[in-house]
C-alpha cells in the first residue's frame, strides 16, 4: 500500500515538474509554472522520505531551515545585474549534492552494508558516473561564479589541453579500478573508496581546467551548459538509489539546460565548441582594438527634451531595451515613460531580442518587475517586419543586438547573428553613457546612421530627463 502511494506520489511530482517547465515558456505563466515545479519538487522529497524511512524531525528541519535561510539571503543579496552567478552558484551546489549523495552509497557499502545495495559494476560505473559530472559541475560553477563577478581572470596555457587529457584519462582509469572491484569477491573496499576520492580529486581540477581558458563573457552560455550537467549529474545519482522522480528531474533539467544552450548560441551565431574553445573572446578583443578608430567619427547628439518632442508627436514607438537598462536599473522609469507616451495617444511596444542582457529572458523579468504589460512585450520574430512603419525606436542600453553588421559584414565577428532591424525605423534614438562598445567588442554602424541621434548619459538619468519634458509637454 505505502509502496503504491510512494509510486503515485513520484508520477504526480514528474507531472508537476513537466506542467511547470512547460509554463516557463512563457512570462504570463512562468510564475505559475515555477510554483507548480516547487510543489512538485516538495511532493518528490516528501515521497522520498518516507520511502528511505529518513524521518528525523530535527535533522530534516534544520536542514530545510540551513538550506532555505542560504538561498533566501543570496537570492535577496544578488542585484538582476549578477543574475548568472546566482544561477552558477546553484548549479555548483546542485552538483556538488548529486556526487556526495552518489558517493555516500559506496560509504554505506564500506560501512558494511553489502546486502542493502549489491556493489554491482554496473552501480559502480553509475557511481563513477554521477561524482565525475557532479564534481566537474561544481567546480566548473565556482570558476564561472569567479569569472562573472571579475574575480576569477580567463587564464590559459599551453599544453593545458593535453594536461586536461591527461586528467581525464585519470578520471578513466580510477572509474575502471571501481568497476573492476565491483566484480571481484569479496570487494576491497579500501580500494575502492580511494579510487573514488582520486576520481573526485580529479574531476574537480578537470572542471576548473576545462572552464577556466573560455572566455569571461561567454559565461552565461557556460552557465546554461553547467546546469545541464548538473541535471545530468541528478540523473545518474537516480540511477544509482533507483529513485524515479530523482531519474525525471536530472532528466528535465539536462535537456533543458542543453536546449537553452543550443538557444543562446544560435542566438549568438556561435556553435558551441566555437564557445567552448574560446574563439569568440578573442575575435572580439581583436574587433574592438580596431574599432577605435572608428570613435573618432562624428555622431549626431540630441537631449532628453529633444527626444521627448520628437516621441510624444510620434505615432508609434518601439522601446528596444538592452543590458544597458540592467545596469541602469531603469526599468520603472522606463515604464513611467511609456505610460505617459501613451496617456498621449502613442502606440508603445517592446522590442525583445532572444539574448538581449546576459541571461535568457533578463528583460522580460527586469521589464515584468516594473509591472510593464506582457502584451506589449513582442518577439524579436515578431517584430521586425514592423521597424519600417515606427515613427521612433528607443533603444535602452542595448548594443549588439541592434548592430546592422550583423547583417552587411561578413568579416564581423557578429555577422550571422539575427538582430533588431532598428535601422529601418523612421528615426532612432540611442542611449547609452559613451561611444564603447557591448558584449561582442564591435563598433556598431547604427551609431553613425544619419537617422540616429545619441543621447549620451546613464540610461535612467536619460529617461528621468525625458519624463519631466513629457510631463511638461502635457502641462503645457
Ligand atoms: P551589449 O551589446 O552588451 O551592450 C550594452 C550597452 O549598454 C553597452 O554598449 C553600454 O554602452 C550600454 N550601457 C551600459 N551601462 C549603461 C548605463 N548605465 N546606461 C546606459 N547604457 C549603458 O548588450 P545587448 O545589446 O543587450 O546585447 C547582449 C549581448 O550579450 C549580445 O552580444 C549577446 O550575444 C551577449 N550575451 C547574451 C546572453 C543572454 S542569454 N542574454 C548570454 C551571453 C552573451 P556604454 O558603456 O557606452 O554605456
Amino acid at each position: 500500500m505505502i509502496d503504491s502511494l510512494i509510486t503515485i506520489a513520484y508520477l504526480v511530482a514528474a507531472a508537476l515538474f513537466i506542467f511547470g517547465l512547460k509554463r516557463l515558456s512563457s512570462p504570463r505563466t512562468a510564475r505559475a509554472g515555477n510554483r507548480m515545479a516547487a510543489v512538485g519538487m516538495l511532493v518528490a522529497v516528501v515521497a522520498a522520505l518516507f520511502e528511505e524511512q529518513i524521518l528525523n524531525p530535527v535533522e530534516l528541519i534544520a536542514g530545510l531551515a540551513l538550506g532555505g535561510a542560504i538561498g533566501l539571503l543570496l537570492a535577496r543579496r544578488t542585484k538582476m545585474t549578477s543574475m548568472p552567478e546566482l544561477v552558477a552558484a546553484f548549479n555548483g551546489f546542485g552538483g556538488a549534492a548529486s556526487a556526495f549523495v552518489a558517493a555516500a552509497e559506496v560509504m554505506r557499502f564500506a560501512g558494511g552494508e553489502e546486502e542493502i545495495i549489491p556493489f554491482t559494476p554496473i552501480l559502480a560505473l553509475t557511481i563513477a558516473l554521477s561524482v565525475l559530472i557532479g564534481a566537474v559541475t561544481f567546480s566548473g560553477s565556482f570558476v564561472a561564479f569567479g569569472k562573472l563577478n571579475g574575480k576569477v581572470k580567463s587564464m590559459g596555457f599551453p599544453g593545458l589541453r593535453v594536461i586536461s587529457i591527461l586528467v581525464g584519462l585519470g578520471v578513466i582509469g580510477a572509474a575502471a579500478i571501481m568497476v573492476q572491484q565491483a566484480e571481484v569477491f569479496p570487494v576491497e573496499i579500501e580500494m575502492t573508496t580511494t579510487a573514488l576520492l582520486a576520481l573526485a580529486g580529479l574531476a574537480l581540477v578537470l572542471g576548473i581546467f576545462l572552464v577556466l581558458p573560455i572566455g569571461g563573457a561567454d559565461m552565461p552560455v557556460v552557465v546554461a551548459l553547467l546546469n545541464s550537467y548538473s541535471g545530468l549529474a541528478a540523473a545518474a545519482t537516480g540511477f544509482v538509489l533507483q529513485n524515479y522522480a530523482l531519474i525525471v528531474s536530472g532528466a528535465l533539467v539536462g535537456a533543458s539546460g542543453l536546449i537553452l544552450t543550443m538557444i543562446m548560441c544560435d542566438a549568438m551565431n556561435r556553435s558551441l565548441l566555437n564557445v567552448l574553445l574560446g574563439g569568440f573572446g578573442a575575435e572580439a578583443t581583436k574587433a574592438s582594438a580596431k574599432s577605435g578608430d572608428e570613435e573618432e567619427r562624428p555622431v549626431r547628439q540630441t537631449s532628453p527634451d529633444d527626444a521627448a518632442v520628437l516621441m510624444s508627436y510620434a505615432g508609434s514607438v518601439i522601446i528596444v531595451p538592452g543590458y544597458g537598462l540592467a545596469v541602469a536599473q531603469a526599468q520603472h522609469e522606463v515604464r513611467e515613460m511609456a505610460d505617459l507616451l501613451q496617456k498621449e495617444g502613442v502606440e508603445v511596444r517592446y522590442a525583445i531580442h532572444p539574448v538581449a542582457g546576459r541571461m535568457p529572458g533578463h528583460m522580460n523579468v527586469l521589464l515584468a518587475e516594473a509591472n510593464v504589460s506582457y502584451d506589449l512585450l513582442v518577439e524579436m520574430d515578431d517584430i521586425n517586419a514592423d521597424f519600417p512603419s515606427t515613427d521612433v525606436v528607443l533603444v535602452v542600453g542595448a548594443n549588439d543586438v541592434v548592430n546592422p553588421a550583423a547583417r552587411t559584414d561578413e568579416d564581423s565577428p557578429i555577422y550571422g547573428m539575427p538582430i533588431l532591424n532598428v535601422d529601418e525605423a523612421e528615426n532612432v534614438i540611442v542611449l547609452k553613457r559613451s561611444m564603447n562598445t557591448g558584449y561582442a567588442g564591435v563598433q556598431n554602424e547604427l551609431f553613425f546612421n544619419p537617422k540616429t541621434s545619441m543621447l549620451f548619459g546613464d540610461a535612467k538619468d536619460s529617461v528621468s530627463g525625458i519624463i519631466s519634458e513629457l510631463k511638461e509637454l502635457q502641462t503645457a
